[in-house]
């Protein structure tokens, strides 16, 4: 855990198995949850919500960066991502793009099972030459 103190990856760990206990997944049955530690030493959290119209579904990782959000929160060190599987879960495609916005390259997504196994990332090896609000900056109608 190099950029996050063991007690803060256990408060992670308990917000986002809270979290995932509350998933709301009738049609794919795939609960996830995930946590998030502010930069200011909050955490939020977050739970996948899915919709009878499929594709409106909504993952864990960006409705707890959300919330976040709403709570005056736009800076994150960690997320901590939670399941049931055998094979710990890496956030989707999406989710990185949305990690991307929020935590530094250098940040850590970390996957945890109820097993108690986990397994890191930086949020740069998950998704390395990201698109960020830097690339923003030359778009001369945005200044
Ligand atoms: N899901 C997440 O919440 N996070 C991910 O990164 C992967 C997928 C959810 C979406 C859907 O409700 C279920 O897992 C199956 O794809």
């Amino acid at each position: 855990m190099s950029n996050i103190k063991n007690n803060e990856f256990l408060g992670l760990r308990e917000a986002a198995k809270d979290a995932f206990n509350k998933a709301y997944a009738p049609y794919s049955k795939f609960h996830v949850g995930a946590a998030a530690l502010t930069t200011s030493g909050k955490i939020v959290k977050g739970c996948n919500v899915e919709n009878a119209s499929y594709g409106l579904t909504v993952c864990a990782e960006r409705n707890c960066l959300a919330q976040g959000v709403i709570s005056g929160e736009r800076k994150f060190s960690a997320i901590v991502i939670y399941t049931n599987q055998e094979k710990l879960t890496p956030p989707c495609g999406a989710c990185r793009q949305v990690i991307v916005e929020f935590l530094s390259p250098e940040a850590l997504v970390i996957a945890v099972n109820h097993n108690n196994e986990q397994k890191q990332w930086t949020v740069n090896e998950l998704l390395p030459d990201a698109f960020t609000p830097k690339d923003l900056l030359e778009n001369k109608d945005l200044n």
